[in-house]
């Protein structure tokens, strides 16, 4: 990673801009102080166990107490064993007993501007309606259910009807192909299918129930397939697998007890790409998923009896099942889901919604930052955005120019930013300042949250000094870390408890700087950073070299300003191909359609050889330099004279 990592640690290192948190804020903030930051992770330093149990005893109610905090066999840990506890009662039931009954859980707005709010008491019911729909189509605790849907109320309400009877449920982003979605549903054995006729998307629909006719041909464990009315699309329904949402509704009834589940209890499956071709099944558990959800978001989103908060991420990705919907409401605040397009109808729609309803914390993504910043300020000065308290950002690292629009034109100078990182693996946010308590840097997520152990280290294992780049590894196990790979555990060891023996390695370089704040600096293996997107390079090669006219295929990212990588596919073609416009065409979109438009490749480039390494290896490292045009090359339209190139340098890998 050295040489990735050595110059994008050049070129932050200048970045010496300190925000402290303004003092009304520090005031009114649960963590008030950097001192009462320091109190609180040094306790958890001291006994992690003792930190995680307090914790877990007051901010989530259990039917049963637990008889051990952490049972840890490395790399497998089992948190509060034995403890009884439902996720979807710790979202609703509880809120139903106070003045919370008739606050909003949900205010949802649809891309064409249709608006509904549920309350804890509208949620509960129509989860508990939902959840019977699912036990009259037989499913039963551990099956698995997958959602292919879009960000509509019934998503919601969909995953909490799972988490109240213990189905796991398995998120299938609305944006993956028909192919996609069929090897997640065999992957994970989902019984059930809930999606939609249509999702609204740039006004124009997103067909989402073809897709799942289509991934239904090759699939034996699906048995029915429950359809939410939402564009009054036009779809096939098959007699004795397809049902409507609303006419199962109808009929069922509004009581359905939480099932009393076991702490390791899965919740949900959530795919995610890495290094091989094959994407991997996250799995997280109850009780200590819930934990890391319900402790982060109150912490770092500073949450309050009456703010409205809103993550604009898509329900499909971690950050929408940790940030939309379980550690907002297992709090007991009102989330704001929306369905579109931030730029739908105008590149307004984003500050239009914080007005309408008075958002106070709002969390996106960088690349969102950076194209909206792009648009001109006109378009947040139309709003009066002063009911905005706090701003967060999550999914890649945020370049300081990007910070500075975010905390000046959003947060009009007054707002805290958290950049906030984690990943699907890990459940909840791990490293982040705690708004009221941090004095932020723009374009560091500053420092671990307490109770998890991060760190920077060499090859060996080795802590490396101040300002030194190294690997980011998390050294003991926390309540929300992933429990396995889903009937994968040897890839789970593999993945992610080889490279350091007994700790937990990310994937990711990061740097820690004198005052020990981390800065990221990108994955260090073959993953890209996609528009906050996880995308393996092997996985976009192995729909590339699907292709009929393709004989092999390289893909590397390449730094893009708006979506942080763009993506680039070296491609060398079947005897009897022709390199042509048409062919770039038609292989960008066989990617579509093979993984999704996500993983559509940007540039396409020809050629007779790839730059290999004498032992057979494609020289990555080449590439991504040819990619983002760092080498100086005559001629760019073949790659004949990186092959030259790629010899000088075989001695080097
Ligand atoms: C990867 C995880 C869970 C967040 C959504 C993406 C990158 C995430 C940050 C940040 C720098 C970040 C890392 C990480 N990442 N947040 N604040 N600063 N990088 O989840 O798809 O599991 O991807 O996103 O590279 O490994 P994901």
């Amino acid at each position: 990673m050295a040489g990735k990592a050595q110059e994008d640690i050049t070129s932050v290192l200048h970045e010496n801009r300190l925000f402290k948190p303004n003092s009304d804020f520090s005031k009114q903030a649960h963590i008030k102080s950097r001192t009462a930051y320091n109190q609180l992770y040094k306790k958890a330093e001291k006994d992690p166990e003792a930190f995680w149990a307090d914790l877990a005893k007051k901010e989530l109610t259990w039917f049963k107490p637990w008889t051990e905090v952490l049972d840890w066999k490395p790399p497998f840990a089992k948190w509060f064993v034995g403890g009884k506890i439902n996720v979807s009662s710790n979202c609703l039931d509880r809120h139903l007993e106070g003045p919370r009954k008739n606050k909003a859980a949900i205010i949802w707005e649809g891309e064409p501007g249709d608006t509904r709010t549920l309350t804890y008491q509208d949620l509960h019911r129509e989860v508990c309606q939902f959840a019977n729909v699912l036990k009259n189509k037989g499913v039963k605790k551990g099956d698995r259910v997958a959602l292919y849907m879009p960000m509509i109320p019934e998503l919601a309400i969909a995953m909490l009807a799972c988490a109240r009877i213990g189905a796991t449920h398995s998120i299938v982003f609305g944006g993956f192909s028909a192919a996609a979605l069929r090897d997640r549903i065999n992957d994970a054995g989902a019984k059930l299918v809930v999606t939609a006729d249509g999702g609204n998307r740039k006004g124009g629909v997103l067909t989402l129930k073809d897709k799942v006719d289509e991934a239904l041909k090759k699939t034996e464990s699906v048995e029915t397939m429950i359809v939410v009315k939402r564009t009054n699309s036009d779809v096939k329904m098959k007699k004795g697998r397809d049902y409507w949402w609303h006419e199962e509704m109808k009929g069922a009834s509004a009581v359905c007890k939480a099932a009393q589940l076991d702490s390791e209890h899965p919740l949900f499956i959530l795919y995610t790409s890495g290094t091989t071709g094959k994407p991997k099944g996250i799995v997280h558990t109850t009780g200590g998923y819930l934990l890391g959800a319900t402790v982060s978001s109150k912490w770092i989103f500073d949450l309050k009896e009456n703010d409205t908060y809103w993550c604009t991420a898509d329900i499909g990705w971690v950050t929408g099942h940790t940030y939309i919907i379980y550690g907002i409401l297992s709090n007991g605040a009102t989330t704001v889901m929306y369905e579109g397009v931030p730029t739908y109808p105008e590149p307004d729609r984003l500050w239009d919604i914080v007005e309408k309803y008075r958002v106070n914390i709002f969390y996106t993504a960088p690349t969102a930052i950076r194209a909206l910043s792009r648009l001109g300020n006109e378009w947040p000065k139309k709003h009066d955005l002063s009911s905005l308290r706090l701003l967060g950002s999550v999914g890649e690292p945020i370049n300081p120019e990007a910070w500075m629009w975010y905390h000046k034109v959003i947060g009009g100078g007054n707002c805290p930013i958290v950049d906030t990182w984690w990943q699907t693996e890990t459940g909840s946010i791990m490293i982040t300042p705690l708004p009221g308590a941090i004095a932020t840097k723009p374009g560091s997520a500053t420092l671990p949250f307490p109770g998890i152990e991060a760190e920077v280290v060499n090859k060996k294992g080795k802590k490396v000094p101040a300002d030194v780049g190294g690997y980011l590894i998390i050294k003991r196990p926390w309540p929300s870390m992933l429990r396995t790979v889903w009937k994968n555990p040897k890839r789970f060891k593999e993945t992610y408890w080889s490279d350091f023996p007994g700790v937990y390695f990310s994937g990711d370089g990061a740097r820690r700087d004198k005052d020990g704040y981390i800065w990221i600096m990108g994955r260090v293996d073959d993953v890209m950073n996609v528009s906050g997107h996880r995308l393996g390079t092997m996985e976009v090669e192995s729909a590339l070299v699907s292709h009929p006219t393709v004989a092999e295929s390289a893909v590397v990212g390449a730094p893009d300003e708006i979506k942080g990588t763009a993506i680039c596919a070296f491609v060398t073609l079947n005897t009897g191909h022709k390199p042509n416009e048409a062919l770039k065409k038609k292989l960008k979109a066989h990617v579509t359609q093979e993984i999704g438009a996500i993983a559509r490749p940007d540039q396409i480039r020809f050629t007779n050889h790839l730059p290999k390494t004498r032992s057979g290896k494609i020289m990555r490292r080449l590439l991504r330099d040819i990619a983002a045009g760092r080498e100086a090359m005559g001629d760019t339209s073949t790659l004949e004279d990186y092959t030259v190139l790629a010899k000088l340098r075989q001695d080097e890998d």
